[in-house]
């Protein structure tokens, strides 16, 4: 209630402001070798104005119209101008800026992990924001010209009025945010606000006066959620899960169990490392299974930590970073009782996909945390780090979210109990992938060229040497080529081109693929009942993979998949929609074959072996059906050939998929098809 009589306050403010004239501030606008970039100021639009009445209205007029979803709403209280002064460029001025941002659930359904979108214009600086973080996790003073997602960690609810009967600090969040921003000396706005979950759909942001901005943003559906009291979100699934589960709790300090797991069956992580960012100062005093790069310890010293405890004695605590690094302990510290002894941990950082190896798709480790005043003092207080990162970057973590408290064996205690609160961190594959790492090829029996790996397929040098054609379609080899190193290949293309006549070639030549590990898929047989094929790895580079897996899939071959010779090939079960289920084989080196050793002397480490397909079960299968659709060495995805194999010599472009791709290689490579009759 306290809360909404505040909203009506600062709401009354700007209905004042309504019928004040409103003009744009022409500060800021100067240009002219600046050391600032200057965006164009896009204004937003301004609000129609109600009409006059002249009437005694009853009540004020809304200021907007009613928001039947997650109303916001930013005013800027405070401007003020701060050294350096320069008077001479007034566009480079910098001023203190403090605005007040309110979030309300004014829908049917509870929000969950809320994240809200600022787009800024004044080449703000972010300096604090009352317990807000920005989503992507970097700390403040924090460079926010370019806009920002602001949200709360672990991730804000805002319960919905139903099932709060109106409680308004259940449904409305309210915070503070300060800054700097440069040359707007009064109300300095930002062009828009939204709030960023999935389904819900924002307004456009109206200014209302010069210091209030609006918009809202209206529900997915209008379900009403009713929760219980102590509220939890519903765990989701991801490619990896992290679980912060907080075994026991203390005045001052708490134990953690961490776990990571792979749930993605075709994802793999090697020598693991993850990191995340304190909230509140904390440090460990004490880790088991896993252990930090760096100690850090000067952090405490000089720091709160330091000022408040003389026990433990921070020269002896384990690691004081704000954004500690963490690795796994080497297989020798299995049964360690001092640091490892943990359950799954110690495995030097693998982490394969479960359906490999179920007790090698976990890790976990356990941390003592010190928290440090003002809230050290309360048990229930427990904040957890925010910011997780895993890997290299190829996977992105959510924030963490508050579920159902995980049931686990006590090791002291020998049954079950339930931890003492539990968070949950999602951490899914981004867009951005990194270069691939492998490529593939096609063949066949009927057919003496290789449909080749792309030009460049995993990245092309800067320059290379020697020169070479980066943008030409690769161009075909014969069977025999396929052994030798690609660098040493230009004699074979030519002279294939030559019997095939074939008068279109780039000069240069296309570069190679520079990829380390190259796949090829070769049709060895095709017959009434059934097929055949023969995949090889190569290995170019000089990384050995040891217990390398392969994941084929083959959406129109999957059900006539009958079995591998010398690699152990599974049919993936369902998945859940995690995976390419359904349609994809897992493929693995059955014992002696489950290194793929690096070349030697260029000639390329290999493994090969030759499956069986039945078509019974697959009747109507089309040409590209013979071939796998995507194929994943060591859960990282292989870059595919252009095209496949026909029966005659020649090949065609691949799936439907790709045919603007398609359409693009057959411009550059139509004379080359073309001599060979297929178009
Ligand atoms: C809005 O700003 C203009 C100029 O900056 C000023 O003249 C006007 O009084 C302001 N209006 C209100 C409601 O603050
Ligand atoms: C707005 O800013 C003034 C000046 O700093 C301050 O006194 C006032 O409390 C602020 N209002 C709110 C709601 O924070
Ligand atoms: C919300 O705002 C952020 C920050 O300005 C922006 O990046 C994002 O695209 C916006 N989202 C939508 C749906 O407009
Ligand atoms: C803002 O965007 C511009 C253009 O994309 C980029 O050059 C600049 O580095 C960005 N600034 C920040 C702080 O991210
Ligand atoms: C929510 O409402 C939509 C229609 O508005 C309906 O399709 C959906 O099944 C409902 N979801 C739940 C969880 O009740
Ligand atoms: C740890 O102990 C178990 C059981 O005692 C044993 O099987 C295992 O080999 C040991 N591991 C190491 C790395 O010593
Ligand atoms: C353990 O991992 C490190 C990299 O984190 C690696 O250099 C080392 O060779 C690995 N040790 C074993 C036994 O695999
Ligand atoms: C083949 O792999 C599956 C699971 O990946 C495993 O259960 C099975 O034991 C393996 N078979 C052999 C012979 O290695
Ligand atoms: C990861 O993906 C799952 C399933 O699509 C989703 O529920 C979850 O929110 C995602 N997590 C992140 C951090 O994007
Ligand atoms: C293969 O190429 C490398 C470097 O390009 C060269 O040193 C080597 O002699 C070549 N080998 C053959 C057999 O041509
Ligand atoms: C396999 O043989 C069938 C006829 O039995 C033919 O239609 C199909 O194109 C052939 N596929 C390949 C890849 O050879
Ligand atoms: C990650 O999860 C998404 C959605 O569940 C899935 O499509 C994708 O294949 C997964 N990626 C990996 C590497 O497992």
């Amino acid at each position: 209630m306290i809360a909404m009589s505040q909203f009506n306050v600062v709401g009354g403010v700007i209905f004042i402001a309504l019928f004040s004239v409103f003009a744009t501030s022409a500060e800021g606008e100067a240009s002219g070798g600046l050391p600032i970039p200057q965006q164009p100021l896009h204004s937003p639009r301004i609000a129609p104005q109600p009409p006059v009445l002249y009437a005694p209205a009853p009540e004020p007029a809304p200021l907007w119209p009613p928001c039947d979803g997650v109303d916001i709403v930013y005013i800027n209280n405070y401007t003020a101008r701060i050294y350096p002064f320069l008077d001479d460029t007034p566009w480079l001025q910098p001023y203190r800026f403090e605005s007040i941002v309110t979030i309300t659930n004014m829908g049917y359904s509870t929000v969950e992990a809320w994240a809200m979108g600022i787009d800024f214009q004044h080449n703000e600086i972010l300096v604090d924001a009352e317990g807000i973080v920005l989503e992507d996790g970097r700390l403040m003073p924090v460079d926010v010209s370019n806009g920002t997602v602001l949200t709360q960690i672990p991730a804000g609810v805002l319960k919905n009025a139903i099932e709060t009967a109106g409680d308004m600090n259940q449904v409305q969040k309210t915070f503070k945010i300060k800054g700097t921003e440069f040359g707007k000396k009064l109300d300095p706005m930002p062009r828009s606000i939204n709030i960023t979950l999935k389904g819900y759909n924002c307004s456009e942001s109206l200014l209302y006066g010069n210091n209030t901005m609006h918009t809202c943003c209206s529900e997915p559906n209008r379900n009403v959620t009713l929760n219980d009291e102590e509220f939890f979100l519903n765990p989701e699934t991801g490619n990896f899960t992290i679980m912060y589960d907080v075994i026991q709790a203390y005045p001052g300090s708490y134990l953690a169990h961490v776990t990571l797991s792979n749930d993605s069956p075709i994802a793999r992580l090697d020598f693991w490392n993850i990191s995340f960012t304190w909230q509140e100062n904390e440090f460990i005093t004490k880790m088991m299974g896993a252990t930090t790069r760096e100690a850090d310890r000067e952090v405490c010293m000089n720091g709160i930590a330091g000022k408040t405890y003389s026990d433990p004695d921070m020269n002896n605590v384990f690691c004081c970073s704000v954004s500690p690094e963490i690795v796994d302990l080497p297989i020798d510290r299995t049964n360690d009782t001092q640091i490892g002894g943990i359950e799954y941990c110690c495995r030097n950082g693998t982490l394969w996909p479960a359906l490999l190896d179920e007790k090698k798709s976990k890790s976990a480790f356990l941390m003592n945390v010190y928290k440090v005043p003002p809230m050290s003092s309360q048990l229930n207080h427990i904040i957890p780090p925010g910011n997780w990162r895993i890997g290299d970057g190829r996977f992105k973590c959510g924030i963490p979210r508050r579920i159902k408290p995980t049931a686990y064996l006590d090791p002291y205690l020998l049954y079950e109990t339930t931890a003492f609160k539990t968070w949950q961190v999602t951490c899914n594959e981004t867009e951005n992938k990194p270069p691939p790492k492998c490529c593939v090829s096609f063949s066949k029996y009927t057919n003496d060229s290789i449909v080749p790996c792309r030009t460049c397929a995993c990245g092309c040098p800067a320059s290379p040497q020697p020169a070479c054609n980066a943008s030409a379609s690769a161009m075909l080899l014969p069977y025999s080529a396929i052994t030798m190193h690609p660098e040493n290949r230009t004699r074979q293309i030519l002279a294939w081109a030559d019997i095939n006549h074939n008068k279109n070639i780039p000069n240069p030549l296309p570069c190679q693929d520079y990829c380390g590990v190259a796949i090829n898929w070769h049709i060895v047989s095709n017959f009434t009942g059934g097929w055949s094929s023969r995949m090889t790895l190569f290995d170019w580079s000089d990384v050995t993979f040891p217990d390398w897996f392969a994941v084929l899939q083959m959406p129109g071959a999957y059900q006539g998949f009958q079995q591998a010779y010398s690699f152990n090939a599974t049919k993936m079960p369902n998945m859940n929609g995690t995976a390419p289920d359904n349609t994809s084989v897992m493929v693995t080196g059955l014992q002696g074959l489950n290194y793929l050793m690096a070349a030697t002397n260029r000639s390329a480490g290999k493994l090969q072996s030759v499956f069986s397909y039945t078509k019974l079960t697959t009747s109507g299968m089309r040409e590209q059906d013979y071939f796998p659709e995507k194929v994943w060495f060591n859960g990282e995805e292989c870059v595919m050939p252009e095209g496949f194999p026909l029966s005659r010599s020649g090949a065609l472009p691949t799936r439907p998929g790709v045919l603007a791709f398609a359409i693009f290689l057959m411009s550059c490579t139509m004379a080359f098809y073309d001599f060979l009759g297929i178009l």
